[in-house]
């Protein structure tokens, strides 16, 4: 019987000390690695910008739980996802959701579109959009489900199916959906990213990104290429605070996902609320295929609030126990204006707060929005 998430989670990667029998793993600080008198390298260790002990147990552990054939660790969420653009060829045609993390979209805009690559922002929510912008040359079809920040949601399965029509690889932004919530191996996809930063670490004390590839194909050789010569990946130290975040990583999950629910319904119910953006709610326009394609709906929401901008602003300065900064999935519950952190080109409407539901107990959480609520 193949072991389970909360058993990888613990297991993978992680090995007694041969050296020591120590049973939490030392971290290899080394950057060098000797060579036998034959000139070989008897652990398979040279570099530790090509390899490092603790980057090997990291990936080794993110396969386990993701089910692919390899993974790579990079030094941030963002550091991934670019070595994945960087693979491809100038010219190649990509499409991205229209909705996403600010910051790789700014990426891929500002340098990656005038080294050549062709870009096509789509409402990825609707197969039909993404249908209209598969051309000969698309190469990548980048997904975000649920989007960063209005939780869009993308069918998976149904864009792997235009997009093997041309040949184009589709890689997923999984680190909304940590490993177990949302199976994008199952549903056909070639590739995921975590930014590890968030739910992987879990303690937002460490900046971190996975890349995993379901076959470890000619395109993966290019991106762990990339990542070797580049040089881009996390220290050892990172490596293994990440590792050691990751083996609480299903229990926290329940957790988080059981106060996001509550929360999310609460806020749906409040007469201050214009909108709640959660997948776990019928109102959501893709609930059921959120249904379909996640085992839960994770513990990330917005809420747009009546009022406008102002009354936004006053929410999230009159609350006690989320904290107004930006990130996501630690142990914290957090709250962000995320328009004015986008600027001024953000699409974001500006009532929006955007929310990161913790481990706190969720009657103190619901007690503290409720308290904020009734002050606008
Ligand atoms: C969905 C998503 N992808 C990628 C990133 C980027 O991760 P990092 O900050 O580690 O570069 C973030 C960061 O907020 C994110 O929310």
């Amino acid at each position: 019987m193949k072991p389970k998430l909360e058993t990888l989670a613990i297991h993978a990667g992680s090995e007694i000390d041969a050296a020591t029998a120590a049973v939490t793993s030392p971290i290899h600080l080394s950057t060098t690695f000797e060579r036998n008198a034959d000139g070989s390298f008897p652990h398979g260790y040279i570099y530790t910008r090509s390899h490092n002990p603790n980057r090997a147990a990291l990936e080794q552990c993110i396969t386990a739980l993701e089910g692919g054939e390899a993974s790579a660790a990079f030094s941030s969420g963002s550091a991934a996802a670019s070595a994945v653009f960087r693979a491809l060829e100038p010219g190649d045609h990509a499409i991205i959701p229209d909705d996403m993390y600010w910051g790789i979209r700014k990426l891929l805009k500002q340098v990656f579109v005038p080294w050549g690559l062709e870009l096509s922002e789509v409402d990825m929510s609707k197969l039909d959009e993404v249908k209209a912008h598969i051309k000969a040359n698309t190469r990548l079809v980048w997904i975000e489900t649920p989007s960063n920040p209005m939780l869009k949601i993308t069918d998976i399965a149904g864009v792997v199916k235009l997009a093997k029509s041309v040949g184009a690889k589709v890689a997923c932004d999984n680190t909304w959906t940590p490993p177990g919530m949302q199976p994008v191996f199952a549903l056909g996809a070639d590739m995921v990213m975590h930014a590890s930063t968030k739910y992987l670490a879990g303690h937002s004390d460490v900046l971190g990104g996975t890349l995993t590839s379901r076959e470890a194909d000619a395109f993966w050789e290019r991106i762990v290429f990339v990542q070797k010569n580049e040089g881009a990946v996390p220290s050892p130290f990172d490596c293994w605070l990440t590792l050691r975040g990751i083996k609480t990583l299903p229990y926290r999950m329940r957790g988080h996902v059981e106060n996001a629910e509550a929360i999310a319904h609460f806020l749906a119910e409040h007469p201050k609320v214009e909108r709640v953006a959660y997948p776990g709610l019928k109102s959501h326009p893709n609930h059921e295929v959120a249904k379909e394609q996640m085992s839960s709906f994770g513990a990330m929401l917005s809420v747009l609030l009546k009022g406008g901008e102002g009354a936004a602003m006053e929410v999230a300065a009159a609350l006690k126990l989320f904290t107004r900064a930006t990130s996501l999935g630690g142990v914290e519950s957090l709250i962000e204006h995320r328009a004015s952190i986008e600027g001024p080109d953000s699409k974001t409407p500006k009532n929006l707060l955007r929310v990161s539901v913790g481990l706190e107990h969720k009657d103190d959480l619901i007690a503290d929005l409720e308290q904020a609520l009734n002050k606008v």
